[in-house]
C-alpha cells in the first residue's frame, strides 16, 4: 500500500483525482462537522466549492428537507441555515435533512475529489474507522489536507498531524506492506512531535487560535476527541453518506438433486 499526502488541495483539479482513493482531512472543522452531522441523522451532505453553487443546487429544494450549511471566515454565510460549528449540527437540526455544504477549504477539497474512486472524510473523531477501512481495502491512498482559512494552498498543522496519526496506526498493522511518500513521512514526523495532546495542538494552531478568538473554543474540544464518532463518511453518487457494512456474501448452493 502506497500512502501519499498533499498538504493542501490547491494544486489539484478534479480530473487529476479521478480513480484515486482519497481521504480528505479538514480537522477544523469541515471533516469533523460532517462526521457529527451524519452521526446525528443527517441524510446526506452535498459538498460544493462556492456559495453560488450552494444556492444554485439548493434552488427550489431549499426549505423543509434541504438545508444550507457552511462558513466564510468561520461564521455563518448570510441566508444559510447553519454555520460550521459541529455543535449546530445536532439531531433536532439535521435529522433526515440533506445539507448543501460550503466552506472555505474543506468542501472545496471534497468537491475537487468528486471523481475519485473512493472519497473518505477523515478527522480525529473517526480516526480508527478510517484506518480500519484503509487497512481492509489495502489499496494505495492519497491524504488531502484541506489547508487553511482564506488561503487555500496553505499548510495547516492539525490536518497533517491527523494524517500522521492515521499513518502511525497503519504502520502497526503487520499484514500491510506500506510505502510512504516524502510528504507522508513528514506528516508522520509531525504527529510524533505534536500528537501527544491533540487538544493542545489544536489550541496552538493558527486556525485553532482564530476559532477561539471568534467564540468557538468548545469546537476545538469536540474536534480533538479521538474516535468519539466511529463512523465512515464516504462519497456515494456525489453525496457524502455513512458507509454501511457490505452485505455478507452468501455462498451459492448447488441445488439438491
Ligand atoms: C474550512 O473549510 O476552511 C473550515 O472548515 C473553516 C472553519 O469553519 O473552521
Amino acid at each position: 500500500m502506497k500512502l501519499d499526502l498533499s498538504f493542501s488541495a490547491g494544486q489539484f483539479d478534479d480530473l487529476q483525482l479521478r480513480d484515486k482513493n482519497v481521504v480528505v482531512l479538514d480537522v477544523l472543522r469541515a471533516s469533523s462537522t460532517i462526521t457529527v452531522a451524519l452521526n446525528n441523522g443527517a441524510r446526506e451532505i452535498i459538498p460544493v466549492a462556492s456559495i453560488e453553487s450552494a444556492v444554485k443546487i439548493s434552488g427550489s429544494l431549499f426549505g423543509e428537507v434541504t438545508l444550507r450549511g457552511g462558513e466564510r471566515n468561520g461564521k455563518t454565510i448570510e441566508g444559510f441555515n447553519l454555520g460550521n460549528s459541529p455543535l449546530e449540527y445536532n439531531e433536532p437540526a439535521v435529522k433526515g435533512k440533506s445539507i448543501i455544504y460550503c466552506t472555505t477549504n474543506g468542501s472545496v477539497a471534497m468537491a475537487k475529489s468528486r471523481y475519485a474512486r473512493v472519497l473518505v472524510v477523515g478527522s480525529f473523531l473517526n480516526l480508527t474507522a478510517v484506518v480500519d477501512y484503509m487497512r481492509d481495502e489495502n489499496k494505495d491512498f492519497l491524504f488531502i489536507c484541506a489547508g487553511r482559512l482564506n488561503s487555500i494552498g496553505s499548510f495547516s498543522l492539525e490536518d497533517a498531524v491527523c494524517a500522521g496519526m492515521m499513518i502511525q496506526k497503519l504502520m502497526k498493522v503487520e499484514t500491510l506492506e506500506l510505502s510512504l511518500s516524502d510528504s507522508a513521512k513528514a506528516a508522520h514526523a509531525l504527529y510524533k512531535s505534536f500528537g501527544r495532546s491533540i487538544l493542545k495542538m489544536l489550541r496552538n494552531s493558527e486556525h485553532g487560535k482564530y476559532l477561539m478568538e471568534i467564540g468557538f473554543a468548545d469546537d476545538l474540544k469536540i474536534c480533538a476527541a479521538v474516535d468519539s464518532v466511529p463512523i465512515l463518511p464516504v462519497q456515494i453518487e456525489n453525496k457524502i453518506k455513512i458507509k454501511k457494512e457490505d452485505p455478507p456474501v452468501v455462498p451459492v448452493r448447488e441445488p439438491v438433486q
